[in-house]
């Protein structure tokens, strides 16, 4: 099976090349793909020792050529950045000056991020339809994960979009249970990065009540909510929600600190500096100060779930929502745990959501959609109207405002603006 990764230059890469040494082993050739051409010569050198340390038999190549990487691949993963950490530094910044959160997926730097990335990626997804195996699915991590899945569907891709934020708390779930982290099926649920964990199921025994009773205090340090929220509730939501649950102090605590890109761009300088070292054969301890542990077991699990190879795992998608959420169309694309085969993920039911979880998340679906549009047909009105119905933003002095900065710091990536 070949396997071509999209954004193959990063330093996230040696993480996903870890997972498929140790556990792809139905893959004979990896393809890094990056036009950045000096950071990828690293990044794939650094890979190929990786395949040799782990005695893997498959070929690690890497080129600057996206028709040439993709021809004939079986699956695309695709992982990039545009505008690399300076442009992610932008959105982290903009929307502070008006009060607002700046994070890269959430809130008004989550757009930004959008409208520079959805053509990019569509771009993409044409190069590999046309070159890549007939059938080949698209897998993607590219942020905002949600909405860039939902365009590759909408334009009749093959893809599924991939993050790993439930993986890490199946993981951890386990650990407190001391049980197999295959053996807990999570009830995962809501938009990419607007998710909680309703039910961890083990031999068909919810555990979750137990868990929350014994390690509350953890797992509200760990997402960064009140545990008072997470007792209420009897779910876990994903750090991403302590952005609405806690959105002010956020705003406070951020202003006049480095942000997560700032600092990013210090360990990936660092990371790259490792990775030319000739002897350096496992990734590196500094790769785990990055937000994407276990990224790789959760695409090598996916990957193989697609090939037809393992019909039994679960995984946590980005799908469409076809009936899954009621109150949702069934064009939306939602994050719910699956089983996968050949014809692609089928999603785990859900048991009916309270109306708090419900009303969020068909907000944030709101805004996505407009967000979408925004991205595909450009304008300052549709940037403006998707600011506008953004629940972290919904009032117009603000909306005004992001909007300025917006289109004024991301021109360089909109051919539109
Ligand atoms: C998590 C999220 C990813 C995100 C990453 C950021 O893994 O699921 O979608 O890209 O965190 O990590 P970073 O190290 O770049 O801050
Ligand atoms: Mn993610």
């Amino acid at each position: 099976m070949k396997i071509a990764v999209v954004g193959g230059g990063s330093t996230y890469t040696p993480e996903l090349v870890d997972g498929f040494a140790r556990l792809g082993s139905a893959v004979s050739e990896l393809v890094l793909i990056d036009p950045a051409a000096e950071r990828l010569e690293i990044v794939g050198s650094f890979a190929a020792r990786i395949f040799r340390h782990y005695g893997h038999p498959g070929t690690v190549t890497w080129t600057s050529d996206l028709d040439a990487g993709v021809t004939d691949a079986d699956a695309v993963v695709v992982q990039l950045r545009v505008g690399g950490q300076r442009a992610r530094i932008t959105d982290e910044t903009f929307p502070l000056e008006c009060g607002c959160v700046g994070q890269e997926t959430t809130g008004a730097g989550g757009l930004a991020k959008a409208l520079r990335t959805v053509p990019v990626i569509l771009d993409v997804a044409d190069r590999v339809r046309l070159r890549a195996k007939p059938g080949a699915w698209i897998v993607d991590f590219t942020n905002p994960v949600g909405i860039v899945t939902r365009a590759l569907l909408d334009a009749g891709h093959r893809a599924v979009g991939l993050c790993n934020v439930a993986i890490g708390f199946q993981r951890r779930f386990a650990g407190y249970l001391g049980v197999d982290p295959a053996a807990v099926v999570l009830d995962h649920v809501g938009l990419n990065h607007l998710t909680w964990e309703r039910a961890a199921v083990v031999d068909g025994v919810d555990r979750l009540p137990g868990l929350l009773g014994d390690h509350i205090s953890e797992i509200s340090e760990e997402v960064d909510i009140p545990a008072s929220i997470i007792g209420m509730l009897g779910a876990v939501p994903s750090y991403y929600l302590s952005y609405f649950y806690k959105h002010d102090a956020h705003v406070r605590q951020s202003i006049g600190s480095a942000t997560r890109g700032q600092r990013v761009a210090e360990i990936e300088a660092i990371l790259l500096d490792l990775y030319r070292d000739v002897t350096l054969t496992e990734k590196p301890a500094l790769l785990g100060e990055r937000g994407g542990a276990y990224y790789s077991e959760a695409a090598v699990g996916l990957i193989a779930s697609l090939s037809g190879l393992d019909d039994t795992s679960v995984h946590s998608v980005n799908v469409r929502n076809n009936g899954v959420l009621p109150f949702l169309p069934d064009a939306a694309v939602i994050e719910v745990s699956a089983r996968a085969g050949l014809n692609g993920p089928a999603p785990l039911p859900v048991t009916a959501l309270p109306p708090d979880l419900a009303a969020l998340i068909t907000h944030t679906w709101g805004y996505e959609e407009l967000a979408l549009d925004a991205a595909l047909r450009g304008g300052r009105d549709r940037v403006y109207r998707a600011l506008l119905a953004h629940p972290l933003i919904g009032q117009h002095e603000q909306a005004e405002a992001l909007t300025d900065r917006l289109l004024a710091a991301g021109r360089e990536h909109l051919a539109w603006a």
